[in-house]
């Protein structure tokens, strides 16, 4: 069976990372790593590495994103917290056959990494990123 082998970010979408960064990186003392633009999924994104972990926080570049729409309706807070995995697809077939509801049933897979969210509808309300880091 596929395992977790730690918890790899905790995302929490902001409307403007330069204001954000005021309490966590300033207020809270946390060292920013860097701000990427991720044009593929429409949002800019800071890193703040925290031991093991990291803060990513996540600000929407375009209307028309789910990222978008839960900062429109919900506002500013925590979006999701991502688990590292050391086999993606065995997870995802080992929740489907648990009937644990997936957004997407295959990895999308990007530069480094390949990624899959399970639905909030089976996670007690929280939005769970699953990750794997590639070669
Ligand atoms: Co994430």
């Amino acid at each position: 069976m596929a395992k977790i082998k730690k918890l790899n970010h905790v995302a929490v979408v902001v409307n403007d990372i330069t204001n954000a960064l005021g309490f966590w990186q300033k207020a809270l003392g946390i060292k920013l790593d860097h701000v990427e633009d991720v044009p593929s999924q429409k949002v800019k994104v800071a890193f703040l590495p925290v031991g093991e972990s990291e803060i990513e926080l996540v600000q929407p570049t375009a209307e028309d994103t789910g990222t978008a729409k839960f900062l429109q309706t919900r506002g500013a807070g925590m979006h999701h917290l991502c688990f590292e995995v050391d086999n993606i697809d065995e997870m995802l077939s080992d929740l489907k056959s648990k009937s644990i509801r997936l957004i997407s049933e295959e990895p999308l897979v990007l530069k480094g990494r390949k990624m899959a969210f399970i639905h909030p509808k089976s996670a007690n309300g929280v939005l769970i990123e699953l990750y794997q880091i590639i070669k």
